[in-house]
């Protein structure tokens, strides 16, 4: 079952015929499809958040640079994401789907910045506005925007657990920290403490993905052993991570380092590809695909360990890479 590519295409596909949501999504209710997407250019046409709405998700998932802000006045930033949120499209997201997200450097507020962006404090609340963060919800009152999110019942639970690359990052090169002690200790927390079913790590930047001369995890060497070595221990749940940043999208597979196959799915851009081009990664299964795109996870809850289809999906909604699997040491 692990790793395999081409069929899957069609379980993809299988989407594009799938009734709409008519309801709003319920938190209590299992996530049969979640989509997720990066990179959006607020001033430009942006046909996958019409795709995605009528593909009707149960959840969304923002995973970085929502906006391109690149400013350190939040006036700006706020105009911004007023635009993004005025997108027909999203606007039919958030009625119908639980959206949830964090940011990368464009909309953290400067390009590959970490902790030293001046405004991050300010910015993290502009970013919790536009989801429609609650007052009182821990995201506004502690330092970073990572997150837990968990939907669905007992049995059938999906736990999301987003990741801050920005806020406590220290300058590239350092090979100094990315996640922050206090980020750190959370993450353990929500990987040994997670009763869900299918666990999923979002990661603004790629984990695997290591040859590109581009963001990356492979940029802070301990901090990706770190996250290895907690992937690795038995008292943590296996996850599939989701990326952005790159304006490609690809799946990356590392079957040697975690005890099992660790799942790497980076859609981005929802509306700026790169275009025509390659680079290696020796963990890639298949080709790029460079085009705009927006990623989708399905999950069959019918089997007794749910299976979990990736799928990147060009903005038309046709898929056009997919791996399967069960999420099992
Ligand atoms: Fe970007």
């Amino acid at each position: 079952m692990n790793g395999e590519v081409k069929p899957l295409i069609a379980l993809c596909a299988a989407f594009l015929t799938a009734p709409l949501t008519a309801e709003p999504a319920k938190r209590s209710e299992p996530v049969e499809l979640m989509a997720f997407g990066s990179c959006y250019k607020e001033v430009l046409p942006a046909p996958s958040l019409h795709t995605i709405a009528d593909l009707g998700p149960d959840v969304f998932v923002w995973m970085g640079d929502n906006v391109y802000g690149d400013t350190e006045d939040m006036e700006v930033l706020r105009a911004k994401y007023r635009v993004a949120r005025e997108h027909p499209g999203y606007a039919r997201i958030r009625t119908t789907a639980r959206v949830t997200g964090t940011w990368d450097d464009h909309d953290y507020g400067a390009n590959d910045a970490g902790k030293e962006y001046a405004m991050k404090a300010e910015s993290q609340q502009v970013l919790l506005d536009f989801l429609d963060v609650p007052d009182d919800s821990p995201r506004r009152k502690r330092e970073g925007v990572y997150a837990v999110e968990d939907f669905g019942p007992p049995g059938k639970m999906t736990r999301v657990i987003l990741l801050d690359t920005r806020y406590f990052r220290d300058p590239v090169g350092s090979d100094g920290e990315m996640l922050g002690e206090a980020q750190w200790r959370w993450l353990e927390k929500m990987l040994t403490g997670s009763e869900a079913q299918v666990n999923v790590l979002v990661s603004s930047i790629q984990v695997l993905a290591s040859e590109h001369r581009w963001e990356k995890w492979a940029n802070f060497p301990k901090e990706k052993q770190r996250l290895m070595e907690l992937l690795a221990r038995e008292d943590v749940p296996p996850v599939v991570i989701l990326s952005g940043d790159r304006h490609v999208g690809e799946i990356s597979v590392d079957r040697e380092t975690v005890g099992y196959p660790l799942y790497d799915i980076t859609s981005s851009s929802l509306n700026l590809p790169l275009g025509d081009g390659d680079e290696p990664n020796r963990h890639r299964l298949g080709r790029m695909f460079r085009g705009a795109n927006f990623g989708s996870l399905s999950i069959d809850w019918s089997r007794e360990t749910p299976v979990v289809t990736g799928c990147v999906m060009d903005e038309r909604g046709r898929p056009q890479r997919a791996v399967s699997f069960e999420l099992v040491r």
